[in-house]
């Protein structure tokens, strides 16, 4: 069964390897990735292999990043969910984490907030996941207020690539 989820203004459906060119978008663009530290400028071929690693994730966890679809237009709005985390951050291995980016033509509308929301229900109603984490780098004041309103507990700060991140969770009810 394909995952897809609807929001009042977009659908969130599984990434397809002919989104690669919205995918490398998001990638490249520097708006979108200046609070990730030492991100790593990505060829076509190494987007494709991380948008392979994304979509992998949905057989196995039934769950990952999901495509964010303007339900208006049909246009590519970015990506947003929960993914399993399996590499180690700071002190923390194996946990499932919200994350999202928007095309910044997109910002500031509530799209990544709406999407959260329908990602986090998913995850803790439907899967039954019982803790979700967020990892936030203290200088991103956009992605801070959306980790706020979708319920996120902040748990502690700690240092990684010199950079202050926040730690947070949100546990199944
Ligand atoms: C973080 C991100 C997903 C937010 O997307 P979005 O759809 O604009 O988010 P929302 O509209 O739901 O909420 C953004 C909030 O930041 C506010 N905001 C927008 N631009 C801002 C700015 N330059 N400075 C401070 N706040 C800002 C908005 O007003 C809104 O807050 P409000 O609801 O209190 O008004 C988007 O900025 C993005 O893709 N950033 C790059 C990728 C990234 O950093 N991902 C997160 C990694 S942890």
């Amino acid at each position: 069964m394909t995952i897809q989820l609807e929001t009042n203004r977009i659908i969130l459906r599984e990434f397809m390897l002919n989104d690669l060119e919205d995918f490398h978008s998001l990638e490249t663009n520097e708006a979108v990735v200046k609070y990730l530290t030492n991100y790593p400028k990505r060829s076509l071929e190494e987007s494709k292999e991380l948008l392979n690693q994304v979509i992998s994730q949905y057989s196995n966890f039934k769950t990952g990043r999901l495509a964010m679809i303007d339900k208006a237009t049909q246009g590519f709005v970015g990506w947003c969910g929960i993914k399993f985390n399996n590499h180690k951050r700071h002190v923390y291995e194996n946990f499932y984490d919200l994350g999202y980016r928007i095309h910044p033509n997109y910002w500031g509308n509530g799209l990544a907030t709406e999407a959260s929301v329908a990602c986090l229900n998913y995850g803790l109603n439907e899967l039954e996941i019982l803790k979700i984490n967020a990892i936030v780098n203290t200088q991103n004041t956009q992605s801070l207020k959306v980790i706020s309103k979708v319920g996120f507990n902040y748990k502690e700060s700690f240092l990684e690539d010199e950079t202050e991140k926040h730690w947070y969770e949100v546990k199944r009810k």
